[in-house]
């Protein structure tokens, strides 16, 4: 479905992506794991269009570089933000209508609960808000303002709103990080579930080693803007660069976890 080849993204001096190259395939949990600065969050920017790399980013088929946020969205691409990327003073149900609001097409969602083809476009958005928050957990906090609820629940809301759009791929940029260990099983069996209920393709940049290893199908392990592994769960966890960059070095000893890639790769 999503195939990344030869990514390339430079801010002034610093290169942010080198030469990274995966494919993810439709149904699929991919991870992105990688300490801060690893050029994560750059590669979720590449893919939705907020920075303009060298090399190929593929849909289905179709070209992303070079197309605009709307019109990757268009195609069926969502994300959510590091940083809470909701309106606080607005209310649930007002969130997820403002990304309902985004064309909606013969996605996931209107298979998955067939409106009738009666309904006019607003009435649709309405019901599928209500549908959505019934699905996610949200119904009892409608009509709350955003920015008076816990975090894991305005980080559910920012998925609601991001899904209400019908995408077929939905990109998560670190969805656990401030939450407590209680707040984050509970959300990975959510997205598991939401996962299945809508057939989506999830990539979930994420830096909590264990949390990824038992929700990925597949892993593409960042550091300094470069691919130092590439698998499945089993994989990345015998990978001798990876284990050098996260997990303490091969021999047991404890390495910082941003050691730099040469001193990572010169033993
Ligand atoms: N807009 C920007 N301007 C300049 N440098 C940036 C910008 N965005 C990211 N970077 C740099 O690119 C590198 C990767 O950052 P980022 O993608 O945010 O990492 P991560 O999400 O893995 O923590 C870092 O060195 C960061 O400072
Ligand atoms: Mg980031």
């Amino acid at each position: 479905m999503l195939h990344v080849e030869s990514l390339r993204l430079e801010f002034g001096g610093v290169v942010a992506l080198r030469d990274v190259t995966f494919t993810v395939e439709k149904d699929e949990f991919f991870a992105i794991l990688g300490p801060n600065g690893a050029g994560k969050t750059s590669l979720f920017n590449c893919l939705s269009g907020l920075v303009r790399p060298a090399g190929s980013i593929k849909v289905d088929g179709t070209e992303l570089i070079g197309r605009k946020p709307h019109e990757i969205a268009d195609l069926g691409i969502a994300r959510t933000f590091q940083n809470l990327g909701l309106f606080g003073s607005m209310t649930v149900a007002e969130n997820i209508l403002v990304g309902s609001h985004l064309q909606i097409r013969g996605g996931a969602l209107s298979a998955a609960f067939r409106w009738p083809a009666t309904f006019s476009s607003e009435r649709r958005a309405r019901a599928r808000a209500d549908e959505l928050m019934e699905l996610m957990g949200l119904r009892e906090y409608r009509d709350l303002v955003v920015e008076t609820l816990p975090y894991g629940i305005r980080k559910r809301v920012e998925i609601a709103k991001a899904v209400a759009s019908g995408p077929q791929l939905l990109l998560l940029d670190e969805p656990v990080a401030g939450m407590n260990h209680e707040e984050t099983e509970a959300f990975v069996d959510f997205v598991l579930e939401l996962k299945q209920r809508l057939g989506l393709t999830i990539v979930m940049i994420e830096h909590d080693v264990a949390m990824v290893m038992r929700i990925a199908d597949r892993i593409l392990a960042l550091d300094f803007g470069e691919t130092i592994g590439l698998g499945t769960p089993d994989q990345i966890q015998r990978n001798e660069r990876v284990i050098a960059a996260y997990l303490g070095t091969v021999d047991g000893s404890q390495t910082p976890a941003l050691l730099s890639m040469e001193e990572a790769t010169s033993e």
